[in-house]
């Protein structure tokens, strides 16, 4: 280990473990002269509806293109409004406000930072067409809650599983609860390519026959477009190496899970809060995020001891100056509360033993 060279994400890692599978499929792809909706992107979306648990699956050119078609299937427009967390991504709520409609943010789970189910009821208006799920960090939502209010309200479901692709709750992956679930491939992400890319999974056939066309101009083929659509589809060389990768995810989620475990083993500093494991679920730890009361002075001195971090999420995202004129926003307190404290340190599968050790033995002497 050397302490100058920590990552918070170290990509190249596990590109060279890869690398003689990759090449030859990326070379494969280029020698096809085929580039756009190949044999690659069909053999990927198959790949990850069984991987998944889903009937269908639409792959398209990132996370926040998944949301947007998801929600454009829904016909979600102007006068709607879309339940999400204040505690993600700016992606997520530019989907909705991209689509016309209104997000209407409600308070997290201190624990999980997670959507609280009990707050979804008293947001609900005439209004509300559909809920964004966020997993946030890698850990699933309490989908058994969520889904149980959803029907009751006749509410669709979009889950957002950028960060949580493998995740389970008892048996069932994420994105497989809901009405749609949307996946992101950016690099840092537990199944990522060497660029941009995303998929929609869903069960309805209707709902997947549709995404077909809107990812692709709003029609299946050319000159004949059903819908306004977006040109936004997975090109082949990401889809070969996203093929080449799906194999790995699973002992990537176990490597990040047994970090997770190490960190929680030799970090004992009473005044980090380390992050919640559900013991339904099967977390996949997309990000490691502590809880610090007195953040400035801990990233300070992290940064004085070399150590790598990142701030997921500064600011609740009711307080984006371009969504403050739209959500017209209330204060939510837990999410004011852990915007001030989290902070995340180095999580990825190829991360070695001495870097933990290390990490940890300079965290615990933070005082
Ligand atoms: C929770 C969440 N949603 C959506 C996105 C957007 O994904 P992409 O970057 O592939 O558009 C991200 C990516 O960082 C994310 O973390």
């Amino acid at each position: 280990m050397n302490k100058n060279k920590l990552k918070m994400f170290d990509l190249t890692n596990q590109y060279s473990k890869l690398k003689p599978k990759i090449s030859t499929s990326v070379q494969q792809v280029l020698e096809s002269g085929q580039y756009i909706l190949g044999q690659n992107v069909i053999k990927f979306e198959k790949n990850l509806s069984k991987y998944i648990g889903s009937k269908y699956s639409i792959s398209c050119n990132s996370g926040t293109d998944a949301l947007i078609l998801s929600l454009m299937c829904l016909g979600i427009t102007r006068e709607d409004e879309v339940i999400t967390s204040p505690f993600t991504y700016f992606a997520t709520a530019e989907a909705i406000t991209l689509c016309g409609a209104k997000p209407i943010f409600i308070d997290i789970d201190k624990d999980s930072f997670n959507i609280n189910p009990e707050k979804i009821s008293q947001a609900i208006t005439k209004k509300t067409k559909a809920i964004i799920i966020v997993h946030i960090f890698g850990q699933p939502a309490n989908m058994i809650e969520i889904k149980k209010i959803c029907k009751k309200f006749n509410i669709k479901i979009i889950e957002d599983c950028a960060q949580s692709i493998g995740s389970k709750i008892k048996s069932m992956k994420t994105g497989a609860f809901g009405d749609f679930g949307c996946f992101s491939f950016f690099p840092t992400k537990n199944l990522g390519c060497a660029g941009d890319g995303g998929a929609i999974v869903t069960s309805n056939k209707s709902f997947a026959e549709k995404l077909f066309k809107l990812r692709n101009h709003g029609g299946v083929n050319r000159n004949n477009h059903e819908f306004i659509g977006m040109n936004s589809r997975l090109d082949e060389i990401q889809a070969a190496i996203l093929n080449v990768k799906l194999k790995h995810l699973d002992s990537f989620n176990r490597k990040r899970n047994e970090i997770a475990k190490l960190y929680k083993r030799l970090i004992n500093n009473k005044n980090i809060k380390l992050p919640y494991h559900s013991k339904n679920n099967y977390h996949v730890y997309n990000l490691f995020t502590l809880q610090v009361k007195n953040r400035d002075k801990f990233c300070k001195y992290l940064n004085k001891n070399k150590i790598p971090f990142g701030i997921y999420y500064p600011t609740p995202l009711y307080k984006q100056k371009s969504l403050k004129k739209i959500c017209s926003p209330k204060k939510l307190p837990i999410v004011e509360k852990i915007t001030k404290e989290c902070v995340s340190i180095p999580m990825f599968p190829e991360l070695d033993y001495d870097s933990i050790k290390y990490i940890s033995n300079i965290i615990n002497k933070f005082k």
